[in-house]
């Protein structure tokens, strides 16, 4: 554990939590506007798809206050926003693709006299055929990027030597992102033509780009900063792009600062979601229950255009496995292009799609076989020296470790005796468990964007200036570079201000994402940290007259030579570096050793560590309304050796509760002509306090961790996500003791509406 003073009463508190609770965290929306600030609203399309005839907003110009109407035709540079592919205009030209759709950007004095002016512009479209459904996409060879094919071993002949070989389909739903602040951004005009965009992105790199070249200006005519979000969820990964380019084109054309924030509607109609997924499987076992070979098919519905679908479809492959060692795996992965907003990240990207899958058609075998899909999952589960489909071999295996705990602290034995007793004792009221182990890659996919950057300053009062690629999203990042960079020069945390992200101080930074800012970031920043520490030390040996190879440690703000406490505070050591005309400023880098994948054979070693864990859920089903409780969640999970536990255990609560939503409450609804039903909050139900398990038990693992977590603690923002597939096979399972010839497919979300369905439903 690392010792953490954060300057606050208590340990490991997160440092922005007092901001919050008081109101004083800054958001875009909270920077103070300046004078003249004009405002900007996005005139979306209404038609899913079809050849814009004719656009008049003659009328809305005239709306008082109305300062410009922008389309396509104003853009001085490229009308391109894709960040993988470039198949994605900024304002729709000639034809548009999905609802939601830009075509065309109002701006004016105020807010009130942008939306009047909304009402005033009449669009006209020949419509042409909608698609919404992924295998329809495939049928008509609309894709968004090549198909992908991961292979291990030969499934065509090892299914010849399967005892038991079952096939089925399995589908996941979308999820809205619902971060608690929208999209927004906030740019202006300054000198020497260039342009400051304060955004509300998870990716500073990418808004800049895309500004610039829709601009067509270098990116260094850009600022892009960030001072946190209210959340992003992996739904400001990209996305973010739209509304920074929105802003900056208008203040760039007008010379005026604008300001371009979605309310909630906008932004739920606008922005793409979670990727729904279709999937076919084909899974063999042998006689002892051993998964011999294993099969899928991966339809992902993309949107109308790739955004970052092509690098979620990657993932899912690489998770199609979850944490089972199988010898024969074929997995194929299209990404079909539909007439709905572009899907993009969300927690997981794509993992939690491909391990739904091996669950069903595990749990599908366990129904046939008639045994709990328990004893499946364990006698498959990986270890260390297991292949996974992609050729990395699996090391540091915590996978067995956390299972073996479940079963052992949470007695796993009793809890299914007790759920078999109610069940014996209740007619119209039943429970079900579930296990779900969840293995998940700790880097992004893309070897290339596993690099990252830290400034530091010491000013030469001995305050500390800490600047990274890092953003804060409530994952407490922040919190985790001040314990690194306090716990590097040996100083309270108190001295040191973290600054808000910002592309000047440091550039061509990836996205915060892949779970992989803490380790990214934190590795640039002790790089940084360790480099001003070197100078310090040397300075210190000076001073005191020590030999050049005396060992010196600064610890709690004191100079400790050869162990030995010394008459030199921090202040006056860093007084004397400055005097001596020595650096007190350094730039750290980062780039993850030993990763790489070479996707002409689709094998290589692209993740730096693995995380681990299991979760045990048990459910109540009510079996006269259909609706249910999440009873309880007893997680072992795998932190490494944790540098923040309130933080780390933070993260795991959140991202249990999360999965459950998504996996049963949280529908995303589009109608056939790609309307967005679930639209708003009344149509759109995430899970509140109330749908928190009533117990949520998360056991740390006490485990080494790898030298590439930081500090040896592991990544922990999106695994524990998956843990809530489990809580739809356990309702499924409850669903079953009531009427065991339910017809319920593999198809979440599993809804109260699909559960009252499903019990007085019966298979032919
Ligand atoms: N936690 C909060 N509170 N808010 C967020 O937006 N994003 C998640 C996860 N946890 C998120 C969050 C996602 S999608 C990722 S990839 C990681 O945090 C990103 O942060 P990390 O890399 O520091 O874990
Ligand atoms: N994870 C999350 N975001 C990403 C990734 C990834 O692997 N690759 C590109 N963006
Ligand atoms: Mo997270 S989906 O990698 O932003």
């Amino acid at each position: 554990m690392i010792e953490t003073k954060t300057g606050i009463a208590g340990k490991d508190i997160n440092i922005d939590a007092a901001g919050h609770v008081t109101g004083r965290s800054i958001y875009v929306d909270d920077i103070p506007v300046m004078e003249g600030t004009l405002f900007a609203k996005i005139f979306d399309s209404p038609h899913a798809h079809g050849i814009i005839k004719h656009i008049d907003y003659s009328k809305a110009e005239t709306v008082e206050g109305v300062v410009s109407i922008f389309s396509a035709t104003d853009i001085p540079g490229r009308n391109e926003i894709g960040g993988i592919i470039a198949d994605e205009p900024l304002f729709a030209n000639g034809k548009v693709q999905f609802q939601g759709q830009p075509v065309l950007l109002i701006v004016a004095e105020t807010e009130d006299a942008a939306e009047e002016a909304f009402k005033e512009i009449k669009i006209e479209i020949d419509p042409l055929p909608i698609i919404t459904d992924p295998r329809e996409a495939f049928k008509q060879g609309q894709l968004l990027c090549r198909s992908r094919t991961f292979n291990k071993g030969d499934t065509k002949e090892a299914f010849q030597n399967c005892k038991y070989v079952f096939e089925g389909a399995a589908e996941t739903g979308g999820q809205e992102h619902l971060y608690l602040e929208t999209q927004g951004a906030y740019a202006y005009p300054m000198e020497s033509d260039s342009l400051k965009i304060y955004s509300s992105t998870q990716g500073l790199r990418h808004v800049q780009e895309t500004v610039a070249h829709v601009l067509n200006v270098g990116m260094n005519k850009i600022e892009v900063d960030t001072t946190r979000l209210g959340g992003g969820f992996g739904g400001k990964e990209d996305q973010a792009a739209v509304w920074a380019c929105m802003a900056g084109l208008a203040a760039w054309v007008l010379k005026k600062p604008v300001k371009c924030i979605p309310h909630r509607m906008e932004d739920m109609r606008m922005t793409g979601k979670r990727n729904p997924y279709k999937s076919n499987y084909k899974i063999g076992l042998d006689a002892e229950y051993r998964i011999i070979a294993y099969e899928t098919t991966f339809y992902q519905n993309g949107g109308a255009s790739a955004d970052l679908s092509p690098a979620i479809l990657e993932r899912t492959l690489f998770h199609g496995t979850n944490s089972y060692d199988i010898p024969h795996v074929n997995m194929i992965a299209h990404s079909c292009k539909t007439n709905l907003p572009p899907n993009t990240a969300f927690r997981g990207f794509g993992g939690p799609q491909g391990m739904f899958v091996i669950e069903a058609a595990i749990d599908h075998a366990a129904k046939e076989l008639g045994v709990d899909a328990n004893y499946i999952q364990r006698k498959n589960m990986m270890d260390n020296g297991t292949e996974f489909p992609y050729g990395q071999i699996v090391a540091g295996c915590e996978a067995k470790p956390c299972w073996e705990e479940v079963v052992k602290r949470y007695n796993i034995e009793s809890i299914k005796k007790e759920i078999d007793d109610f069940n014996k004792q209740n007619d119209f009221v039943k429970k079900g468990f579930s296990m779900m182990p969840v293995c998940f890659g700790i880097s992004f996919t893309n070897t290339m964007m596993n690099q990252a950057r830290a400034l530091v300053h010491i000013y030469w009062d001995g305050s500390v200036s800490v600047s990274t690629g890092a953003v804060e999203m409530g994952q407490g990042v922040n919190t985790k570079m001040l314990q690194v960079a306090a716990n590097c020069l040996g100083i309270s945390a108190a001295r040191i201000k973290i600054e808000t992200t910002n592309t000047t101080r440091v550039a061509n930074t990836s996205p915060s994402a892949a779970s992989s800012t803490t380790d990214l970031n934190g590795k640039a920043l002790l790089n940084a940290c360790e480099q001003i520490l070197e100078r310090l030390k040397k300075v210190a040996r000076n001073i005191c007259n020590e030999e050049e190879t005396a060992a010196v440690i600064i610890k709690d703000e004191i100079v400790f030579i050869n162990g030995v406490q010394k008459e030199l505070s921090w202040n006056e050591l860093i007084k004397q570096t400055f005097f001596r005309r020595i650096n007190l400023s350094a730039k750290g880098h980062y780039a993850t050793p030993v990763i790489h994948f070479d996707k002409t054979i689709e094998k290589g070693h692209p993740f730096a560590y693995h995380v681990y864990g299991t979760a045990l859920t048990t459910v109540t089903v009510d079996c006269i309304r259909g609706i249910y409780e999440i009873d309880a969640v007893h997680v072992v999970h795998d932190f490494g050796t944790s540098m923040n536990r309130n933080i780390d255990l933070g993260q795991c609560e959140g991202g249990i509760v999360q999965g459950i939503g998504w996996m049963t409450m949280e529908e995303i609804v589009y109608n056939e002509d790609g309307r967005l039903l679930s639209n708003a909050l009344s149509t759109y139900k995430i899970p509140d306090i109330y749908s928190v398990p009533a117990e949520l038990n998360v056991h740390f693992l006490h485990s080494d961790g790898p030298e590439a977590a930081l500090f040896k603690s592991k990544a922990v923002g999106e695994p524990p996500l998956m843990y809530g597939i489990g809580a739809f096979f356990a309702i499924r399972n409850a669903v079953l003791s009531f009427n065991p010839n339910a017809i319920l497919p593999y198809v979440s979300p599993i809804t109260p509406e699909k559960v009252l369905m499903a019990l007085y439903s019966k298979k032919l």
